[in-house]
């Protein structure tokens, strides 16, 4: 067997007959949403410490856990704090959540995340929902071997952002007098933040948002046949837009200051989606 595919046969099962319910839809907590999960009854828990073989984040501000709760009637599995590169994981690890969601029996993933704005049309605070992404800067997950029974070899990515989840996202911003901007995101390994000419570079080839996540998560899961959205929380001017040296303390403070507003999108893009996929 492959072992890419039994490491996360192993952590399914590891986990199996704790699963409360069969989630339909797997939400990714990006920085400053982790608590997004505590407005709704938690009806399982599971640590991925407690996984055998799982990856844990080390990231200040990421828990690490998964959370099952309905939000709007749909069932919902939770990754409260994800998985990056840049923490040394190898990158089959850093997308084996999105892997093992969709064997829980996920075919929804709503992806989110805090992001640098690249472009002048933004500001921090700003919601962004993600219409297309960058991901050549960060080896692809689904280098090795094929599993065949995830996907295809050579799958197509004309369409990661699902055009009818994208619209439920616009939809509920609109309900909701978000003024929900749109664009691509490009995901860099980090840790470090960029430098103001690789910003520059991001710009030129077309990205709006940066970021060290996500964009790795969407091919794996495209590859999976999942339908994706992507929501970014612009947290700060990415480098060398302003005068201001980047933290991560600033993308947390933004995170956590727009957070209302992105748990109320959030919440109303499920129910939307929930009339759209059913
Ligand atoms: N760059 C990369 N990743 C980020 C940023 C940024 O400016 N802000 C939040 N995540």
């Amino acid at each position: 067997m492959d072992p890419v595919y039994e490491k996360v046969d192993r952590c399914y099962k590891s986990i199996q007959e704790r699963l409360p319910f069969t989630p339909r839809l797997a939400l990714i907590l990006g920085s400053g949403l982790g608590d997004y999960a505590d407005g709704f009854p938690v009806e399982g828990t599971i640590q991925y410490q407690d996984i055998e073989g799982f990856p844990v984040s080390t990231v200040p501000g990421h828990k690490g856990r998964f959370i099952f709760t309905h939000v709007e009637g749909v069932p919902v599995v939770m990754m409260q704090g994800r998985v990056h590169y840049y923490e040394g994981y190898p990158m089959s690890d850093v997308v084996l959540p999105v892997r093992l969601m969709r064997r829980m029996g996920a075919e929804v993933l709503f992806l989110t995340n805090a992001a640098g704005g690249a472009d002048c049309s933004l500001a921090p605070g700003d919601l962004m929902l993600i219409k297309d992404q960058i991901a050549c800067f960060v080896p692809s997950p689904l280098i090795g071997p094929n599993v065949a029974e995830w996907g295809p070899r050579f799958p197509d990515m004309s369409h990661i952002y699902d055009p009818e989840l994208m619209e439920a996202v616009r939809e509920s911003a609109a309900d909701l007098q978000i003024d929900l901007k749109e664009g691509v995101y490009l995901q860099l390994t980090g840790p470090a933040y960029e430098s103001p000419a690789e910003i520059r570079m991001c710009r030129g080839l077309g990205a709006q948002a940066v970021g060290m996540s996500t964009a790795c998560e969407a091919i794996a899961a495209r590859h999976m046949g999942y339908r994706i959205c992507g929501l970014s929380c612009i947290s700060n001017m990415a480098s060398g837009m302003t005068d201001k040296p980047l933290s991560h303390q600033e993308v947390q403070e933004t995170a956590d200051r727009v957070a209302p507003l992105f748990k109320q999108l959030v919440s109303a893009s499920i129910r939307k989606i929930k009339l759209k996929v059913n």
